[in-house]
């Protein structure tokens, strides 16, 4: 299933992840994907928000991932500073994406074949300034 709308504005974007949030299932890996200022962190802070959590989300540059307490929990992932699979693998990341929670990955790039086949993928094109297309995609089953 896969189905495409577009985001006239960072609110637009913010609310279409909250509603993501709000109906997603606990155990859930999104892959988000779109160039550097798409909006995959914007599209983070609204799922949070759909999940029930009130903390400020920022974005994880320099430790790569964050855990916030909410209904459900959020494991937030930022790999674009990992520069192997072999670095990727030390971290067993693939352990958070097999437990109870709702894991989001920007640069899922990175992590190659690791990626669960069940997953979200989400794209997130930058049409201009204020325009995005956002595709959502359910893989496995
Ligand atoms: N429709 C839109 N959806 C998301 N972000 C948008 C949109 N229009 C403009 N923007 C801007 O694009 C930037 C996206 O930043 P960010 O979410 O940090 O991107 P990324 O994490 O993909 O690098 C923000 O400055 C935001 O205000
Ligand atoms: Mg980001």
């Amino acid at each position: 299933m896969k189905e495409t709308i577009t985001s006239n504005s960072p609110e637009e974007t913010f609310s279409f992840a909250e509603e993501l949030g709000r109906k997603i299932s606990g155990f859930s890996v999104i892959a988000l994907y779109g160039d550097l200022g798409a909006g995959k962190t914007i599209f983070t802070k609204g799922l949070a928000r759909g999940l029930g959590i009130d903390e400020d989300i920022t974005s994880p540059t320099f430790s790569l991932m964050e855990s916030y307490e909410g209904d459900k929990p959020l494991h937030h992932f930022d790999l674009y500073r990992i520069e192997n699979l072999n670095e990727f693998e030390n971290l067993r990341f693939e352990e958070y994406w097999e437990s109870e929670g709702v894991s989001v990955i920007e640069w899922p790039e990175k992590a190659g074949d690791l990626l669960p086949e069940n997953r979200i993928n989400v794209f997130i094109e930058y049409i201009n300034e204020n325009m995005r297309e956002i595709t959502i995609e359910y893989t496995g089953n």
